[in-house]
């Protein structure tokens, strides 16, 4: 692979560093804004929850958007977009003003989790391209992780405009950087700029066949006209439709932004105390997270897509299991916590290596080009409305069902997963991206 094809999908991830860091940084903070602004229980919710809105209002035009004006000026967009709600939240005066600077956040999100997965998956190398697009999820972790440490470090002093503000530095790394990066050879192709796209399918490869072929494949693919939602009526493509929304809510109700969003929380549920080693384990929780998604980076591409789902869905199942059954005991206490913990390790270090990046990188693979656009949008759009009504009700379920049921819940829709993955996915390992074909039976 060239260096400068990791150069583009590393830029693009920074996308995802800002989704990992605004969503994660909001736990540290709202303690202090609560007190700031001298919250109620309601405004406190709403004040964690409405960057979801803004995701979810973010990720329903990007794609549109990405199709209009091309992948690299929609993720330079969304750069913009990262940098102003930074600094009208930092520098608010009020909770009004912080709201909106939170909304306008979420837009930026939701469009880079439509835009940057996809742009990466344009720009990579067919026998790299999962290791490329995990990337964009390992920076998601990373971001997720810096956001603990950056509430951590501000946290003493009760700092929060610095947290949230401290995303402008790298909004302003993936503003400049977008300006010099290249637009995608399949949208070239796709408005009709044939030799600057055969020029950008040079610079990702030197072997001259395979750019012929690929060349050939998308434009056998642009023969069939986008016409919008119609697109979807071909069968194949509303499978892949039926697909990609699937995946990208399943990824969601099997439970991650309960340990991602609710971390603390739930260890002090299992037993630990105080708030500041329940925070610490948070950090772990980062750790094994980011570190977990290597293994994605290192596999994906030679073991395939659907293996490392089966494993991580597998030790998901048993992690979720053995934490509802840790739950259901009496007193969680002595080795039944340390269970419980570890089994919370493993649950996240499973999600981290299979449905965390993965699903992205199907959802950027399966559509064929002129519905690819559209296709990331909504399945992306799934992907926040399933992230929304786990997080909203996450604590509600606890309450209403208990503790055990609630992941014994999540683990049941591992297996449902698993089934979903066994009969449904392709496998799209090192496939052109315009030769992957959903199979209608
Ligand atoms: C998911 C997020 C989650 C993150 C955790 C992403 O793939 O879409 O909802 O918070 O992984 O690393």
């Amino acid at each position: 692979m060239r260096p400068y094809v990791l150069l583009v999908a590393s830029v693009a991830a920074l996308g995802g560093l800002l989704f990992g860091y605004d969503t994660g940084v909001i736990s540290g903070a709202i303690l202090f804004i609560t007190k700031d602004f001298s919250l109620s229980t309601r405004l406190q919710e709403f004040t964690i929850s409405v960057v979801l809105l803004g995701c979810i209002a973010g990720s329903a035009v990007a794609g549109t958007i990405a199709d209009a004006i091309g992948r690299r000026l929609t993720l330079f967009t969304a750069g913009i977009i990262f940098l102003a709600g930074a600094l009208a939240s930092a520098f608010t005066p009020d909770e009004p003003v912080l709201l909106a600077g939170r909304f306008i956040v979420g837009i930026g999100i939701g469009f880079s989790s439509v835009v940057a997965p996809l742009y990466i998956s344009e720009v990579s190398p067919a026998a790299v391209r999962g290791a490329l697009v995990s990337l964009y999820q390992f920076a998601i972790t990373v971001g997720i992780l810096g956001a603990y440490l950056i509430d951590y470090a501000f946290a003493h002093a009760g700092l929060w405009r610095e947290m949230l503000g401290f995303a402008v530095v790298p909004s302003l790394v993936l503003i400049v950087g977008m300006i010099f990066m290249p637009e995608s050879p399949r949208y070239l192709f796709k408005v009709g700029h044939d030799s600057r796209a055969r020029d950008e399918l040079q610079r990702i490869t030197d072997d001259l066949d395979a750019t012929s072929r690929e060349e050939n494949s998308i434009r056998e693919s642009l023969k069939v006209k986008s016409a919008g939602f119609a697109a979807f009526k071909v069968p194949a493509v509303g499978l892949a439709l039926f697909i990609g929304v699937s995946l990208a809510v399943l990824q969601q109700v099997t439970g991650i932004n309960t340990v991602i969003y609710y971390g603390p929380q739930i260890f002090q549920m299992a037993g630990i105390a105080s708030n500041s080693a329940s925070i610490l384990a948070q950090t772990l929780v980062g750790t094994v997270n980011m570190l977990m998604t290597l293994v994605a980076i290192f596999f994906v591409d030679r073991v395939g897509r659907k293996p490392l789902l089966y494993a991580g869905l597998a030790g998901m199942f048993i992690a979720l299991t053995t934490i509802g059954g840790a739950f259901a005991q009496p007193h969680l206490s002595g080795s039944l916590g340390t269970i419980a913990l570890s089994s919370m390790m493993l649950y996240v270090g499973c999600f981290a290596f299979s449905l965390g990046p993965i699903v992205w990188l199907l959802i950027s693979e399966i559509f064929p080009l002129p519905a690819r656009g559209l296709g990331m949008s909504l399945s992306t759009l799934a992907n926040w409305v399933g992230n929304f009504l786990v997080s909203q009700f996450f604590l509600t379920m606890i309450d209403k069902l208990g503790r055990p049921l609630t992941f014994w819940l999540y683990a049941a829709l591992c297996v449902v997963t698993i089934v979903f993955v066994r009969t449904m996915v392709p496998e799209t390992k090192r496939e052109l991206l315009e030769e992957i074909r959903v199979q209608v039976a």
